[in-house]
C-alpha cells in the first residue's frame, strides 16, 4: 500500500493530518492517478507527499516564476504540481536519471495536458544541467534527486538562478541523519553532502535561506547575490 499521502505531515498526529487534508485538499483525482500509474509501472514510492506537492505549487505561484528547473522527475507528480503554478508561457526543465521513470513522467505530462511546457532531460543531472545554461537565468530550482549531488546542484543554481529566484530542496533533514553523529544509519557520504548543502545554502552568502519544517525538511533560499 502506498505511503505517499502523509509522510508524517501534521506534527505526526493523524487527526491533524486528516483535518489539514479536509480543509486544504492537497490531492485530487489527477494527482492520485499519477501515483497509481507510477506504482503500477513499478516506480519506487518516493514522490513528494501530497502536502509537499501543494507547498511546491503555492511557493512557485508566490514567486511569480515562469522558468523552473527540477532535478529528480520520477513519474512527474511534483512536475505537475509545479506546472499548475506556471503561466501559459511558463516552462519546466526536469532532469531524471532513469529512462524508465522518464517514460512514466512523459505519459503523466501528456495526460495532464502540459507536455508542450516541459522537457525531460534523461541522464545524470550533473552532466546534463549545462544543456540549459543558455535558457537562464531561472526563477525557481527544485532539488529532489540523489542527495550526494545536492552541493553540485546548488553550485549550478548559484550561477543560473536570477537574483530574487528561489531554491527549494526536499529531504534537507536527511531523515534526521544531518543532526546525528551516527548519520542516522543513512549512507555517510549522502548525509555529509546534505550537511555541506545546507551549510552552503544558509551561510554561503548567495542566498537568504530557511528550513521549512515539513515532514522531511524543505530547504528554501532566495538568491540575494
Ligand atoms: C525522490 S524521486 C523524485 C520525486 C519527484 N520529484 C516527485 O515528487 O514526483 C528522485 C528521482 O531522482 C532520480 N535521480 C537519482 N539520481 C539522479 C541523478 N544523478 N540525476 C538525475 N536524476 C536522478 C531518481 O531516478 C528518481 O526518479
Amino acid at each position: 500500500m502506498s505511503t505517499h499521502t502523509g509522510k508524517g505531515f501534521g506534527q505526526n498526529d493523524p487527526h491533524v493530518t486528516k483535518w489539514s487534508e479536509l480543509v486544504y485538499k492537497p490531492k485530487d483525482a489527477a494527482l492520485d492517478e499519477i501515483i497509481r500509474r507510477s506504482e503500477a509501472a513499478g516506480l519506487p514510492d518516493i514522490a513528494v507527499s501530497s502536502f509537499d506537492g501543494l507547498h511546491l505549487e503555492v511557493l512557485v505561484r508566490a514567486s511569480g516564476a515562469k522558468k523552473v528547473v527540477e532535478v529528480g522527475t520520477l513519474g512527474g507528480y511534483s512536475g505537475v504540481c509545479i506546472l499548475r503554478a506556471l503561466p501559459a508561457d511558463g516552462f519546466l526543465h526536469t532532469f531524471e536519471y532513469s529512462d524508465k521513470h522518464a517514460k512514466v513522467a512523459q505519459e503523466t505530462f501528456e495526460k495532464n495536458g502540459v507536455a508542450s511546457r516541459v522537457k525531460i532531460h534523461v541522464g545524470p543531472a550533473a552532466d546534463n544541467l549545462a544543456q540549459i545554461n543558455q535558457d537562464g537565468p531561472f526563477d525557481v530550482v527544485f532539488l529532489d534527486a540523489d542527495k550526494g549531488g545536492y552541493p553540485e546542484y546548488l553550485a549550478w543554481a548559484e550561477e543560473h538562478l536570477r537574483v530574487g529566484g528561489v531554491l527549494l530542496a526536499d529531504n534537507a533533514f536527511g531523515w534526521g541523519g544531518v543532526a546525528r553523529e551516527d548519520d542516522g544509519g543513512y549512507p555517510r557520504e549522502q548525509i555529509a553532502a546534505l550537511r555541506r548543502f545546507n551549510e552552503r545554502l544558509a551561510q554561503g552568502g548567495r542566498f537568504r535561506a530557511t528550513m521549512l519544517p515539513t515532514a522531511e525538511g524543505l530547504a528554501m533560499g532566495v538568491k540575494v547575490r
